[in-house]
């Protein structure tokens, strides 16, 4: 404390003399500067002032998804992902690296192969997507520890603060971490644009002192600097509390941003929008917080996590739905935000134990992109619209967002108005029209009164404009379209574009709305495609205004050299806005896109597009049989060609070309799971009378190095001091009889939706009513724990990361607590993992991972033939081996999970883990759920090949357990552009030396 006033004068006193001023922590020297936002540039490639950053000079929005590449780890399938998030008319990808993947021992920092990140960048800048990394070293994520390693826990010191033990845990990984990113910085040619240090540091608990504690972050900031980080830092408070913005003194970040999850993260009502979860007061807070940087939201809610027993991925995505996206996505928009992140938009999954106990292995988020990576949600459509939209709308960024008011510029006060208003009268301004009651799912009739031609109220030409429920929309006035003035338009704008000879402008609208635009200073209007029916049009002063019903079939409007394209929004979301290259490379400008880019009507996907002499090349994906065309095509582009094959092409009065591409799904097979000669062995030799420990840890530490959490055994049994922090923990307890002992009571810990089941020699506890003991004998206790994850380390003081795993109490009656000598395993080597292929965390304690069965070709020649349909008659763990080929089709991506079944409606609980190729990916638990698909992606299995697949079975109940049912089942297959998917590394079983 004393310190922290000395700190408090010295700024003081260099605040008067305008002079940076130092402070020494642990061994860095941080300086501290009068203000922090005016502190000099480090690079010039990406700046900033209060409405946006610029790029090259270039100002943009920055509209970004969450992505973690260690959630798909099959590094050819994230060029996928960056196209589909290209597709949306996204530019930027926000991504965690997760420290407890890459240094799970101490000083010991890992990243190859699938944790390497160079080939995420890679994929990155192919699809000209911008990076925002975030690297922690605390990311939350749920991930075990919040991306803390399990040694973590013996840090001698509280966990993100200045503690020293804590700050010298970080230096390694950071330094390592932050030079991989420094590397990749926009600056040295790579795609990354802003580094985001530390994550939601925004509440501390339990007393702790500093809080929040700006040298701490500046630490944190100084060692990113010092890695050679130049971009800049960029912030994500928890909630818009104003930590750490430019002006808050030592530790201020270059430019604020903030969290927001308006709807939570429970799932179970997923048509309820409780009232008053519309954010309304983003931009008055960022006036008072952070005025001098763009409005920043680093994580937006595009989904929600789901706990162990939750409802489902389903439910969340419903919850998280196309109508979220558009009333709570363009809300913020009339805040002008420059930076949204949407948390996730692809989620991934928690293979091979790396999420944290409040989920379970699928991380899918109810996000626009599915875990199986298809894009059939209606959310990833409307979500296309919007990011399309705001990709050739820079005004926005110019105006100034004003009160919302429900009587100014509509005839109704069930309507909320926000202006976002241009510098002047001849300037862009949008005005953002929601229900006043933003759940309603009322249509709303309205008239407008936008502040334009004197005024007037719109339709002009009559009729009336309607909001249906749930909806939001955005209008526009004196929108720039390539030199065109729109003086306005209630129909909302999907993109445009200059062509050769012209301008394109779409427009989009829900059936049964009407709609009407003003061009200014243009004449006459000549319906060119469709029906001109419900089509009006007069001349009003200087500016033409046209009214239309949208219709469901499309209509072309020509406006002197402005076509302006009809749609309702079904249609418009089979439309695709590529930008069109010469040499493959796809690059980053938004701008230039207004020329540079085609309209595509197509189907499921278009991901690229080039023109090479007459040909218009397009990469695209199908999942039904479609009409492609072609709109504002070069005039010299004459054929299509779709992956790489020359289609028949034909071109229509208004220079449209068209294709048809043809959709078969291809026929394959699929081994019946159940019928394949499976291979058995008991996983839980533990309790044999003959099983010998001696190879065991000895749990003997008279004290542990958890500073958090004091035992209360004579020694300690947290597992995280031993080393163990992942999967299964088996622990082994002797005792000499002495004849008088009862009972024993334990009590562990594995976090949420954990599970134990306890022997003595082989009897299971579960069903043991006190047998009576021998003087004498020695009795040995088999205690396995199910470990779900370290918890997460929510603030400075909670000190989650540090919640024990393993036995935290017991009493044997009649005895001493030390009566009992106690040895544990958990992963074959603790810290000094195995698998440096799959990682640290992959492998759990049970015998079959110990000794590496879980991998391919395991040597099963001798083991039983028994399968886990029949499963086993009493309590136990036994494991499952076999194989089976796969001969999938090129060309196709075709979706696969696991789909388990339980054998009754209310059968006897157990656990399962499913092993893919040796990578954990799956864990089942029959009476919990809900998770009972488990997509694995092309990469991990092979699809064309051998695939090894392994199971354990953990029957918790005395009568055993089987499986009610697991199949290998495809989605629709999808005809892909995507070529090259590698099947990652999957080394098999060789006898491990020292396994026990
Ligand atoms: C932190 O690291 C420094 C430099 O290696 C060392 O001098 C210091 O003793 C360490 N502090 C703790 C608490 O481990
Ligand atoms: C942690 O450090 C404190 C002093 O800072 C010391 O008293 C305590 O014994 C240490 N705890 C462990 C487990 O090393």
């Amino acid at each position: 404390m004393k310190l922290a006033a000395t700190w408090a004068l010295a700024a003081l006193a260099a605040q008067a003399a305008g002079a940076a001023i130092s402070h020494k922590l642990n061994g860095f020297t941080i300086t501290e500067h009068p203000d922090p936002a005016k502190r000099e540039q480090l690079q010039k490639y990406v700046t900033w002032d209060d409405k946006s950053l610029f790029i090259n000079g270039e100002r943009l929005m920055l509209f970004s998804g969450e992505v973690h590449p260690f959630r798909l780890p099959v590094p050819s399938l994230w060029i996928d992902i960056f196209q589909k998030v290209k597709a949306l008319g996204f530019n930027c990808v926000s991504f965690y690296v997760n420290w407890a993947l890459v240094e799970h021992k101490p000083g010991h920092y890992r990243a190859d192969g699938i944790f390497d990140l160079q080939p995420f960048f890679d994929a990155a800048q192919e699809a000209g997507i911008y990076l925002l990394a975030r690297p922690g070293p605390y990311i939350n994520a749920e991930v075990s520890g919040g991306g803390f390693p399990g040694w973590l826990a013996r840090v001698n010191g509280t966990l993100r603060t200045r503690d020293e033990a804590y700050l010298n845990s970080t230096n390694n990984y950071v330094a390592h971490v932050a030079a991989t990113i420094a590397k990749a910085q926009i600056t040295n040619g790579g795609p990354i644009i802003l580094y985001q240090p530390e994550n939601e540091y925004t509440s501390a608990c339990c007393g702790v002192d500093n809080f929040p504690d700006g040298v701490y972050m500046q630490y944190v900031e100084d060692q990113a600097r010092n890695a050679g980080i130049v971009i800049p830092l960029i912030s994500n408070d928890a909630a818009p509390e104003g930590h750490e913005a430019p002006g808050t003194g030592v530790g201020a970040v270059d430019i604020y941003g903030h969290d927001g999850y308006p709807l939570g993260f429970d799932c179970s009502n997923p048509t309820v929008w409780p009232s008053g979860d519309l954010p309304t007061n983003y931009w008055s807070l960022h006036e008072q917080q952070s005025p001098t940087t763009p409005y920043s939201i680093v994580e937006f809610q595009g989904g929600a996590f789901d706990p162990w027993g939750g409802s489902g991925f389903d439910n969340c995505a419903e919850l998280l739905n196309n109508e979220f996206v558009r009333v709570f996505y363009k809300n913020n928009f009339s805040f002008r935000v420059a930076f949204m992140n949407l948390y996730m938009i692809f989620g991934g999954t928690n293979w091979g134990n790396l999420g944290h106990p409040g989920g379970y292995t699928s991380y899918d988020y109810g996000a626009a992109i599915s875990e199986s990576r298809n894009i059939t949600r209606e959310k990833y459509s409307e979500l296309k619209l919007l990011g399309n939209f705001m990709k050739v709308t820079p005004g926005y960024l110019l105006t100034a967002p004003g009160n919302s008011t429900s009587s100014t510029y509509t005839s109704t006060s069930d309507l909320t108005v926000t202006p976002l208003l241009g510098s002047n009268s001849s300037a862009s301004s949008f005005f953002v029209v929601r229900h006043s009651d933003y759940s309603s799912r009322d249509s709303v009739e309205y008239t407008l009164k936008l502040p334009v031609a004197g005024n007037v109220s719109i339709p002009q030409l009559g009729g009336k404009l309607t909001l249906g429920g749930r909806d939001l929309k955005i209008h526009v006035v004196n929108y720039d379209v390539a030199g065109t003035n729109v003086l306005y338009s209630t129909g909302e704008i999907f993109t445009w574009k200059k062509t050769d000879n012209g301008k394109i402008l779409v427009l989009y609208g829900d059936t049964g709305e009407h709609h009407e635009l003003a061009v200014s200073g243009a004449s006459k209007s000549s319906v060119v495609e469709g029906s001109s029916s419900g089509i009006t049009s007069k001349k009003v002063g200087s500016a033409l205004i046209i009214g239309w019903d949208v219709s469901t079939s499309r209509r072309i409007v020509q406006v002197d050299d402005l076509r302006i394209i009809l749609l309702d929004r079904n249609s418009a979301y089979n439309y695709w806005v590529p930008q069109l290259s010469s040499n493959g490379s796809v690059g980053y400008s938004s701008q230039e896109t207004t020329a540079s880019s085609v309209i595509v009507k197509a189907g499921y996907l278009v991901r690229t597009a080039s023109l090479q002499g007459s040909d218009l090349h397009i990469s695209a994906d199908f999942n039904a049989t479609t009409t492609v065309e072609v709109i504002g095509a070069p005039s010299s582009a004459k054929k299509i060609v779709i992956n790489n094959q020359t289609l028949d092409t034909t071109v229509d009065k208004n220079g449209i070309l068209s294709a048809r591409v043809h959709y078969k799904a291809p026929k394959f097979k699929f081994p019946s799971l159940k019928d394949l000669p499976w291979k058995s062995i008991d996983t839980l030799p533990e309790i044999q009378t003959s099983y010998d420990d001696s190879a065991w840890t000895a749990a003997n530490h008279p004290y542990t190095n958890n500073s958090a959490n004091p035992i209360k055994t004579p020694t300690s049994l947290y597992s995280t001091d031993y080393g163990f922090s992942t999967g299964t923990f088996i622990y082994r307890g002797s005792f000499v009889s002495a004849g008088n002992e009862t009972s024993f009571a334990f009590h562990t810990e594995g976090g949420l939706g954990y599970g134990h089941s306890a022997w003595i020699n082989s009897t299971f506890i579960g069903s043991w009513i006190g047998s009576v003991f021998r003087p004498g004998e020695t009795y040995v206790l088999t205690i396995v724990i199910d470990n779900m994850g370290l918890d997460e380390n929510n603030g400075p003081g909670y000190e989650g990361t540090k919640d024990p795993r393993g036995i935290l109490d017991y009493t044997l009656s009649g005895r001493s607590a030390d009566a009992i000598t106690w040895k544990l395993t958990g992963n074959l080597g603790g810290e000094d993992y195995q698998d440096l292929t799959r990682g640290p965390l992959n492998e759990g304690g049970l015998y079959a991972e110990r000794q590496g069965f879980h991998q391919p070709e395991p040597p099963s020649q001798e083991w039983n033939t028994s399968s886990p349909f029949t499963g086993v008659s009493q309590a136990g763990v036994q494991f499952y081996s076999t194989s089976f080929d796969l001969d999938l089709p090129k060309g196709w991506d075709i979706p696969l999970y696991f789909d388990f079944r339980n054998s009754s409606s209310s059968p006897a609980p157990y656990r399962v883990q499913l092993f893919v190729n040796g990578y954990q990916y799956g864990k089942y638990v029959s009476n919990i759920g809900p998770q009972t698909a488990y997509p694995v992606p092309e990469g991990i299995l092979n699809y064309q090949g051998r695939n090894w697949i392994a199971l354990t079975l953990w029957a918790q109940d005395q009568n055993g357990a089987k499986l009610g049912g697991l199949d290998l089942i495809s989605t629709t297959p999808v005809l892909t552009a995507l070529r090259g998917v590698e099947s990652v590394d999957q080394p098999k079983y060789q006898k491990r030396s020292g396994a026990y």
